[in-house]
């Protein structure tokens, strides 16, 4: 196939572009450089495109085949979508309307959506299951359920089909460490963690032990960045086999409270990791793991890499070639 990675820069987006490239698929990478970084592109086409400009996104469509668009450009960041909601509306909003209007344009007809456990909102009950009432919390997660609705909207006048995979934590590395997660500020547990082990962090700071949970810490659920990429491919044949757009979950079901992390991250590294014990964050629920029975049922996807240890021992062989801008 023919894919168009937007945002394929970033995280998620470069370990989807090499996976997508060992799979014998021809890849295109759009990406503004915003928060990316150019050599974590492994494919050769690169466009450095901001997506609201419409005239060179067109160009791109223009002059390659397509057959399906992987949409993983957007802000990420939770706390700053509520100082910033402007911000956040306009790049994952605003500028995704625009990405979908070029497809539709170009008569590109599958798209596969980088959606969030932040849809949900606050939990009524666990494990969130897709039908889980959806009432995002943040800008960030309202800006992903209003690109989720936008796309029924084009399903049903355009025929533009979707899926949306409605992540909950994306951890983990490439396993050979050619890629890995370098957000600038780092907000995720894992690599926060293991930036305390290496040094690179004085400690890691824990936001509340008093949780309902077995040892008072909240609890999430870690899926490999290597099964995510394995069912973006599964859901784009799942649009080939003529199915219906949809939405699923994408974790692995096991919660992991904040200090097994640290005590796994520990086990890993060989380091005794420093922790700050601190006061709960507004707006962390203390538990929060998926229900991804229709992924493995539908898709046929299980995530094969999940396991916690391997999950951190990834991340931890990417943290030690750290400065990465001499990979
Ligand atoms: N990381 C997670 O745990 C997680 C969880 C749930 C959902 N997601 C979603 O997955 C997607 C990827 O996340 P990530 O962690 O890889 O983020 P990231 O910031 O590493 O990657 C995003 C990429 O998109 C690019 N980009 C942003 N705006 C753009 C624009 N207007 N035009 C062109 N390129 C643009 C950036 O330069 C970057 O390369 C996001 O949509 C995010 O909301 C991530």
């Amino acid at each position: 196939m023919n894919i168009l990675v937007v945002g394929g820069a970033g995280y998620i987006g470069s370990h989807m572009v090499k996976h997508l490239m060992a799979k014998g698929h021809q890849v295109i990478v759009v990406d503004n450089l915003s928060t990316g970084y150019r050599d974590a592109v492994l494919a050769d086409s690169f466009f450095q495109i901001d997506i609201a400009n419409r005239t060179e996104l067109d160009q791109v469509f223009q002059h390659h085949p397509i057959d399906a668009v992987f949409h993983f450009a957007s802000y990420i960041q939770v706390g700053e979508s509520v100082i910033a909601p402007a911000k956040y509306y306009e790049n994952n909003v605003s500028a995704t309307l625009t990405l979908l209007q070029a497809m539709v344009a170009a008569d590109v007809k599958k798209f596969v959506f980088s959606s969030t456990a932040a849809v949900y909102g606050n939990p009524e009950y666990m494990p969130i299951d897709e039908a889980h009432p959806k009432q995002p919390i943040n800008p960030y997660g309202q800006s992903k359920l209003m690109v989720e609705r936008i796309l029924q909207d084009f399903d049903h006048a355009y025929g533009l089909k979707s899926v949306c995979l409605r992540y909950f934590n994306a951890a983990g590395a490439d396993p050979e460490a050619l890629l890995g997660e370098r957000h600038e500020p780092e907000t995720h547990l894992i690599p926060l963690v293991l930036q305390a082990a290496s040094g690179r962090r004085e400690a890691i700071n824990v936001f509340g032990q008093d949780y309902e949970t077995d040892d008072g810490t909240c609890v999430r659920d870690y899926i490999h960045i290597v099964d995510l990429a394995d069912a973006h491919l599964k859901a784009v044949d799942y649009l080939n086999a003529g199915n219906s757009s949809r939405a699923f979950n994408l974790g692995n079901g096991n919660g992991f409270s904040v200090n097994q992390i640290i005590q796994a991250a520990e086990a890993v590294t060989g380091k005794t990791i420093p922790v700050i014990y601190g006061e709960r964050r507004v707006g962390d629920p203390a538990i929060l793991v998926a229900d991804a029975t229709a992924a493995n049922q539908i898709l046929g996807w299980t995530p094969q890499c999940s396991d916690i240890k391997t999950i951190i021992a990834n991340a931890w062989a990417w943290e030690q070639k750290f400065p990465w801008d001499s990979v």
